[in-house]
């Protein structure tokens, strides 16, 4: 089993990488900028299960998605079976505060990076008899659920990245590839804490991170472009 995850060094990534090495594979590959945080996360998964053989890429993922060359070129392996899509980017501002840039990073990072990795990754994935990608939405971008203010481009980079979860797992049905979305409600991580500090969510980020490596690793089985809710309140 070959998985790579974004959004490794904190929050809701960190936990995910430990759940995965509870379980028996063989790669992970953890992206994010901050190497030093890879670091200690590579050896904490190395306590747990030390036969998971643990790449860092550190670097920015929007800058990585335009050097597709360099990339594969750190990959262990040509055969990918999982790509859990966790890194994101949330301002929260008043619509009329928000500013260009904010706009443009947040679908970048939201929407545009994560289905650009997706099809820089299509040739690895459909060479695995059964693969799965997760992208990880937020009920913030779930259609229906009640919407918080200052959230308004969070909110819709999220529901991009739902939209082409469905739209992939269309156009790739009769490949081996999956695609699904966990919407995710409030969860208790640094990004949480820094931009809704009056907030504090029941749900730890290692609980999170043990359901999302479960549903990684199995969920392909019984969905597929699903845009999955996982909170028990709205919003
Ligand atoms: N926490 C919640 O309540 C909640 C609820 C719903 C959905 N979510 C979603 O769940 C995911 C994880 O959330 P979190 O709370 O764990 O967030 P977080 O604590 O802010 O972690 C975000 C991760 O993304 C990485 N990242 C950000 N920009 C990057 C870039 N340009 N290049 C590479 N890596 C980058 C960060 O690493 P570096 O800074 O080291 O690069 C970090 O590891 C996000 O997609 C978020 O939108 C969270």
């Amino acid at each position: 089993m070959n998985i790579i995850l974004t959004g490794a060094s904190r929050g809701i990534g960190y936990s995910t990488a430990l759940s995965l090495c509870k379980y028996s594979i063989q790669n992970l590959v953890l992206i994010s900028r901050n190497a030093d945080a890879l670091k200690k996360l590579k050896a904490e998964c190395n306590e747990i299960n030390k036969e998971v053989n643990i790449t860092i890429i550190s670097g920015d993922l929007t800058v990585m998605t335009k050097k597709a060359d360099l990339f594969y070129e750190r990959l262990p392996f040509n055969q990918l079976d999982i790509l859990i899509n966790n890194a994101g980017y949330l301002v929260r501002k008043p619509f009329k505060e928000m500013t260009d840039a904010d706009i443009i990073h947040m679908f970048d990072m939201n929407a545009v990076t994560p289905s650009i990795f997706v099809r820089m990754l299509l040739n690895y994935l459909m060479v695995s008899p059964s693969s799965h990608v997760v992208n990880i939405g937020s009920m913030a971008g779930f259609q229906g659920n009640s919407k918080l203010p200052g959230l308004s481009y969070y909110s819709a980079s999220k529901a991009a990245l739902a939209s082409i979860t469905e739209c992939l797992a269309i156009e790739y049905k009769d490949t081996t590839v999956h695609f699904n979305c966990l919407a995710l409600g409030a969860v208790q991580t640094e990004m949480l804490k820094e931009v809704f500090p009056e907030y504090k969510s029941a749900i730890s980020s290692l609980e999170i991170g043990k359901y999302i490596a479960e549903f990684a690793l199995n969920g392909h089985k019984y969905f597929n472009g699903r845009i999955i809710p996982v909170a028990t309140s709205n919003p």
